[in-house]
């Protein structure tokens, strides 16, 4: 039994406006996505990590997630990358069909975003002991600090859900890797894999996310990462 986790960073980052894919943006000198492997692995439950890179920076990613490999790499694991696919769903299907191959004894998979590049090791530990105890998908969650309004076409408000059964989803989400397989081979669609797996009546429990779990999204979330790690951030 192994766990892997699948990490698709193929976006373009156009939101960001840096020039080069989100995932190879460095904050404080080291990229997005080296930070979220090592967060992945010093969880000490990862056994593999599989990245899914712009088809363009293949080789540019190996290259960069070299740096990973020690002294965060488990004995015995590795860090693999292969090329992603025009939509997000698509980097995951390729990054898990590549992690069930290399990987049979994969038993439990996680999906996480580069974006998420300080996610606490905790957080990751938290998801894959709960799979572990037996839920076929785990995904980290906050409660909500705003109130959220449901609006119509025309921007004219038709509801409001009630605060304090709402969550905010994080990642890395958890999954069995049958169950996580047998999402992506649905032809269902959903924003993300918890979704992909509720439309198959499985159900999706909850832990603790974390705020330093945000998606790098905007060059304001971006100036916040920085200011965390460097000190300024208040
Ligand atoms: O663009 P957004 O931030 O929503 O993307 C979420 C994650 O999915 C990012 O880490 C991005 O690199 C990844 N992604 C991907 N393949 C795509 C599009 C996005 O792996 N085609």
């Amino acid at each position: 039994m192994s766990v892997v986790a699948l990490v698709p960073a193929a976006g373009r980052g156009e939101r960001l406006g840096y020039g080069m894919p989100k995932a190879l943006v460095p904050v404080d000198g080291v990229p997005l996505l080296v930070r979220a492997v090592r967060g992945l692995l010093d969880s000490g439950c990862v056994q593999h990590v599989v990245i899914a890179a712009p088809p363009s920076d293949v080789d540019v990613v190996r290259d960069i997630v070299k740096t990973v490999t020690a002294p965060s790499a488990p004995a015995g694991g590795a860090v693999h990358v292969v090329a992603g696919g025009a939509e997000r769903s698509d980097s995951v299907r390729l990054a898990l069909t590549h992690a069930l191959r290399e990987m049979p004894d994969a038993t439990i998979v996680l999906v996480h975003d580069a974006a998420r590049a300080f996610t606490p090791p905790a957080v990751v530990k938290a998801v894959v002991d709960a799979v572990a105890a037996g839920h076929p998908a785990v995904i980290p969650v906050l409660p909500l600090a705003d109130t959220v309004k449901q609006v119509d076409d025309g921007g004219v408000v038709v509801a409001t859900p009630d605060r304090a059964s709402l969550r905010i989803v994080q990642t890395p989400q958890g999954f069995d890797a049958a169950v996580l397989l047998r999402a992506h081979r649905s032809g269902l669609h959903a924003t993300d894999d918890a979704g992909l797996v509720e439309r198959l009546g499985v159900p999706v429990v909850t832990v603790p996310g974390h705020q330093d779990a945000m998606k790098i999204t905007t060059k304001f979330d971006l100036a916040v990462a920085e200011a965390i790690l460097t000190g300024t951030g208040g």
